[in-house]
């Protein structure tokens, strides 16, 4: 709820329901001296403000009218703490249709800090998925998909507000627009979350990006200045840590200098629930579950086999060559031994 929407409604609302909504309203008055709020039910909360004597507000310092205005705040504020801590622990997909109007007859449930890969042809409708997820799609989008949150029909406020959404969308281009620095946008990002001890926080996301990007970056460099590597990088790092979004989708990570392996394990440990669209072998079998889709349905869903998490660790062998390679090249050496050698 924003701050407007709160301002109109407690304000000219009676004590009684003002507490039933929110239960901690008299705090803010008793921390500044200010007794009996609970007392006078029936009283709206500006007549209980204008009644304040006018040498009680003296001492606090604020006029009537900042009181309120303060009041305001801190609800909104106390409000958007909650929501911070709201947990989703599980998602459902309950299929729709295909391109052709064929139903897709399966129902899929995606649990906290579970991968998931979204796999299958270019065209095929993997962004449509993520997408109907991103909107929790109720049967309204192309696809005639649902999505569930914890087994229930999510609220039109989860779905269409701004703040605090469920979901972080990580698309292809982040295409910054603001002109701030790195640590700008990050302490103003962090104040808006109202996060304590910003500072420590603004500095694990740092290092965190740094470490996924493959050049590092100061936190002067204004935003626009950053490689398509290292803005995803930060990006992935600021949905980590400060966004409270509990699922977070990836659509494509290409090959765009971040270390993706460790930016997936990275969202999994915070205890997010990420899907992921890609068309990397390797991240797909890091996944628990990989969704796949054919002609915009989802053909099935398969969980990574142990045979094949043994086969990841050979095929991350062999990655570990490429990049091995690939740093090789770019610093200007030649690659003459063996690549067994590797
Ligand atoms: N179930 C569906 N019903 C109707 N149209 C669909 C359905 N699923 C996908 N489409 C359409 O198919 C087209 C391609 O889908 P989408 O962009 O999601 O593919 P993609 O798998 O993400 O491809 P790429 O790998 O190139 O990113 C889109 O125009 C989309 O609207
Ligand atoms: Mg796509």
């Amino acid at each position: 709820m924003n701050k407007d929407m709160i301002a109109n409604e407690v304000l000219s609302d009676n004590i009684a329901s003002v507490l039933t909504l929110y239960p901690y309203a008299g705090d803010f008055f008793s921390a500044s001296g200010i007794e009996g709020f609970q007392d006078r039910p029936q009283w709206t909360v500006r007549q209980y403000i204008a009644d304040i004597p006018e040498a009680l507000l003296e001492d606090i310092g604020a006029s009537s009218s900042q009181l309120a205005e303060h009041f305001v705040l801190f609800l909104s504020r106390m409000e958007a703490l909650k929501q911070k801590k709201k947990n989703v622990e599980k998602i459902t997909i309950i299929g729709g249709q295909n391109k052709l109007g064929e139903h897709e007859d399966i129902t899929i449930s995606i649990e906290k800090g579970e991968i998931i890969t979204v796999m299958g042809p270019t065209g095929s409708g993997k962004s449509c998925l993520l997408a109907d997820i991103e909107c929790l799609a109720q049967g309204d989008t192309q696809t005639k998909r649902k999505i569930l949150i914890d087994g229930r029909i999510p609220s039109e406020r989860e779905r269409f507000q701004i703040e605090n959404k469920l979901i972080a969308q990580l698309s292809q281009n982040m295409n910054f627009v603001m002109d701030l620095r790195v640590f700008d946008f990050l302490r103003l990002h962090g104040e808006s979350r109202m996060i304590e001890d910003l500072d420590k926080v603004i500095e694990k996301i740092f290092d965190t990006a740094n470490d996924l990007a493959g050049e590092r970056f100061s936190k002067e460099t204004p935003l626009t200045e950053l490689s398509g590597g290292q803005s995803r990088a930060l990006m992935i790092a600021d949905t980590a840590f400060l966004s409270a979004s509990p699922i977070v989708l990836i659509d494509e990570i290409e090959n765009a200098g971040v270390d993706r392996k460790k930016a997936l394990r990275l969202l999994a440990r915070e205890q997010k629930i990420v899907l992921m669209s890609t068309h990397d072998p390797i991240l797909a079998l890091m996944g628990d579950k990989r969704i796949i889709i054919e002609n915009g349905g989802i053909k099935t869903v398969l969980e990574t086999s142990a045979m094949e998490k043994q086969n990841l660790k050979d095929l991350e062998d062999m990655d570990r060559k490429t990049t091995k390679l690939l740093h090789m090249l770019r610093s200007g050496e030649r690659v003459e031994t063996s690549v067994t050698m590797l």
